[in-house]
């Protein structure tokens, strides 16, 4: 047997042990003199106060003279002065798995419910850097997301980035949920962010449920937890459907919201001293946003789609968090309050929504039934004041004759119950129809 190899990394192996100590707290903020570390490594602060407990893991976070800023990942009181502070000399991994899936885990990748993970899962770095764009193809083919809606008019391709722009209560989660289920993809990554506990066990237990659970891979970081966690939890479902992309899968990653981890980020942009900008929003913001949301997608083994939903108050799509994702992603839907108000669910708003790829991955015909439907809800809508009030006279304007007679049959056909299930195929048959006077 050759050792050669094992006694050489004997002979180079750092046996010492570097620490650093606490000097100062401030906020959620730990200054330490030492250990040597770089930014974004991982380090443990043994309490010393209490020996028995485990040490608190903190990211290096920044460095002020010669001491590092750390920011603990999670919340944290039995730290002092003089508290050893040891570097792993490692970014933060997660352990990935094709047993993960099933299971629900913190942004740490531990099981939220408190039980042993499962065997045979590997280590994984939660930071990566996108794929090459010139090593990435392009967007080719239809993912069938199993909502007529999207899959008839809004057609979403393999690989492509969509934003889901709503406000609260118009369906997201609902429609997260439906495509979860409904979708052909071999697995989902659904990073709930910054909601309340309760939101999550109801998405958890309701809108996906035991089906749409049996694969799927939920991240959870709930609003109490500290910035630092909620920022990660991002990272970590993005690092887990890189790990699937690899192996040659279709992913489906659902982040909801990406709205929650810019505001995550500011916080932590604020405690260590970067200057608010627009909206209180710090520079950092919109440096991590494009590298995180340029992670998905595809490249040479698999595909990641992507749904990132982002919180819009009343219709404002020029808050800065929302122009930002809408400029890099690959097409956005809007969910209408209105809609969700008149019982017109699922809320997309067709005419102000679009799939940037959808000329390139659907057939001619179905891409001029798409348009058929779209021309139609347009005229409607452009006239709906005139026709509402009664001022409109039947007979005056073909076009619009046409408009008013098939707004309700495309209402019809746009709406889709919470356990109604349709595949792409279905979607089109079905909107053939409606555009050749059946219903
Ligand atoms: N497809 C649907 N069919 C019927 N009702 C729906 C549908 N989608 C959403 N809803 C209704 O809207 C409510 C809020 O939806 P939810 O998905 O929780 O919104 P959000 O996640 O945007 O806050 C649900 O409780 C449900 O009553
Ligand atoms: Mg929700």
């Amino acid at each position: 047997m050759n050792l050669s190899k094992y006694l050489s990394a004997i002979q180079e192996a750092d046996l010492y042990k570097r620490y650093g100590k606490v000097q100062r707290v401030v906020g959620i903020m730990i200054e330490s003199v030492g250990p040597a570390a770089n930014i974004g490594e991982v380090c443990y602060i043994h309490p010393t106060i209490n020996q028995q407990r485990q040490p608190v893991l903190a990211e290096v976070v920044g460095f002020n003279n010669e001491k590092i800023i750390l920011m603990p990942y999670n919340e944290v009181s039995e730290i002092g002065p003089g508290c050893l502070v040891e570097s792993t000399g490692k970014p933060l991994t997660v352990k990935v798995g094709r047993s993960l899936i099933g299971n629900v885990i913190d942004s740490l990748g531990l099981p939220l419910d408190g039980s042993e993970l499962p065997k045979g899962l590997s280590n994984y770095l939660t930071e990566q850097s996108p794929p090459n764009p010139m090593a990435r193809p392009t967007i080719s083919e239809p993912n069938q997301v199993g909502v007529k809606a999207i899959d008839s008019i809004l057609t979403v391709g393999k690989g492509q980035r969509i934003g889901l722009f709503a406000g609260s209560g118009v369906g997201k989660s609902t429609l997260l949920g439906m495509i979860a289920r409904n979708s052909k993809a071999d697995i989902n990554v659904i990073a709930l962010i910054g909601e309340r506990g309760r939101e999550v066990r109801e998405f958890i237990e309701k809108d996906l449920g035991q089906e749409g659970l049996k694969k799927s891979i939920v991240v959870v970081a709930t609003s109490d937890q500290p910035a630092l966690m909620r920022i990660k939890g991002a990272y970590t479902a993005t690092a887990i459907c890189e790990y699937f992309r690899d192996l040659g899968y279709n992913v489906n990653l659902m982040m909801d919201s990406v709205t929650r981890v810019a505001m995550a980020q500011r916080e932590v942009g604020l405690a260590t001293g970067e200057p608010p900008t627009t909206k209180g929003y710090t520079p950092s913001v919109f440096s991590i946003l494009p590298k995180l949301l340029e992670r998905t997608g595809t490249n040479k083994y698999g595909a990641i789609t992507a749904f990132y939903t982002v919180l819009v108050d009343g219709d404002d799509m020029n808050e800065p968090i929302a122009d930002t994702v809408r400029g890099i992603l690959d097409g956005h839907f809007v969910m209408d309050r209105k809609l969700a108000e008149q019982g017109q669910y699922p809320a997309i708003n067709i005419l102000k929504s679009i799939s940037r790829v959808m000329n390139q991955i659907v057939t001619t015909e179905h891409l001029d039934l798409a348009q058929q439907a779209r021309s139609l809800l347009a005229k409607y809508e452009e006239n709906k004041d005139l026709i509402q009030i009664g001022a409109y006279k039947r007979g005056t304007d073909h076009e619009i004759d046409k408009a008013i007679l098939y707004q309700p049959k495309l209402q019809t056909f746009l709406k889709q119950g919470v356990l109604d299930k349709f595949s792409l195929e279905e979607a089109i048959e079905h909107l053939k129809l409606v555009l050749n006077g059946g219903s």
